[in-house]
């Protein structure tokens, strides 16, 4: 591993299974009575999101305290950004304090690179601007395999070759971005499908692009359904009374879909709009992935500081 983690682009296969066979034990562990184990022990965790989270920071800190680290939460609203400060002071001052890791989210695309790029501390993207969110790449793919080869899972040989389709607002999603890239590097196929203002620039990805939700539902083996991110969209991309219609699911439109299709969410999901409640509660994988969130997130903390 290399002393960041900011991209599932410069993850090789085996980054990737180092980390995913390492969190099969930290899930088990988190089962257990006893949830800790100090390979951080001594260590400081510095997680600064400046911009709004609940499941991967939760996740990110619990992470960190089950490793046994020193964990601290900046909170930009009440912090010296709020005076001004501007982003590279903000962690100049805080690398003074020999922190080990930042976990970093941040608005703009990028940020937690040009952090990496003046810390000599281990940096984390937790999710920057549209551009990645790699630890949610990781932990999809693990959801994804406990299903595709069950809990046990040996390689990443299934997904080679699973036909995997991303759903909804491509344009703005950093999960889709570090999905696509990690997904592609193991041979996934992946379609692409959701308003037209989300798909704006997609063909980069080379994936294909289905006409309609029926074609992006039918034959695919898992679908990761996204949130339409109106905080980035500035009314470029209107909510429509009609959006489940076409690109939501729901109990009658997995009627065209595979039996055992996979349905992961990365969460906060908008019930009833991209998916019905009765598909996130009932048949989604949302619950499970966020369980593998943290298994996973230790992997990666434990790994970058070769423990
Ligand atoms: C995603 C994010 O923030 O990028 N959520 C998450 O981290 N679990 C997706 C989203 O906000 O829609």
């Amino acid at each position: 591993m290399q002393k960041d983690f900011l991209s599932t682009q410069n993850l090789s296969k085996d980054d990737i299974l180092a980390i995913l066979e390492r969190a099969k034990h930290f899930k088990k562990l988190g089962k257990s009575e006893n949830k800790h184990e100090n390979l951080l022990e001594g260590k400081s965790v510095l997680s600064a999101f400046f911009e709004n989270s609940t499941r991967t920071r939760m996740s990110f800190e619990l992470a960190a305290k089950r490793l046994g680290a020193d964990v601290l939460s900046l909170n930009p609203s009440i912090s010296s950004t709020a005076k001004g400060e501007s982003l590279i002071d903000t962690i100049k001052n805080l690398s003074s304090m020999q922190n080990s890791f930042f976990v970093v989210r941040h608005f703009n695309s990028g940020a937690a690179q040009f952090i990496a790029k003046n810390t000599s501390a281990h940096v984390l993207n937790a999710g920057d601007g549209c551009n990645e969110h790699p630890s949610q790449a990781m932990l999809d793919i693990f959801t994804i395999l406990e299903h595709l080869d069950g809990v046990n899972f040996k390689d990443l040989s299934p997904i080679k070759g699973a036909k995997i389709s991303i759903i909804g607002d491509i344009f703005h999603s950093r999960v889709a971005r570090s999905n696509i890239y990690a997904m592609q590097g193991l041979g996934a196929d992946i379609t692409l499908f959701g308003p037209p203002a989300c798909l704006r620039h997609a063909s980069v990805f080379k994936c294909k692009i289905a006409k309609n939700l029926k074609e992006a539902i039918s034959g695919a083996d898992v679908l990761i359904m996204l949130r339409i991110q109106l905080e980035r969209s500035k009314d470029e991309v209107a909510l429509p009374a009609e959006y489940p219609k076409y690109f939501g699911i729901n109990e009658n439109s997995l009627k065209d879909a595979k039996k055992g299709v996979l349905i992961l969410h990365p969460g906060p999901v908008n019930r009833g709009v991209e998916m019905s409640s009765g598909v996130l509660d009932n048949t989604s994988l949302a619950y499970e992935q966020v369980e593998n969130g943290v298994a996973v997130r230790m992997a990666i903390l434990s790994l970058l500081a070769n423990k």
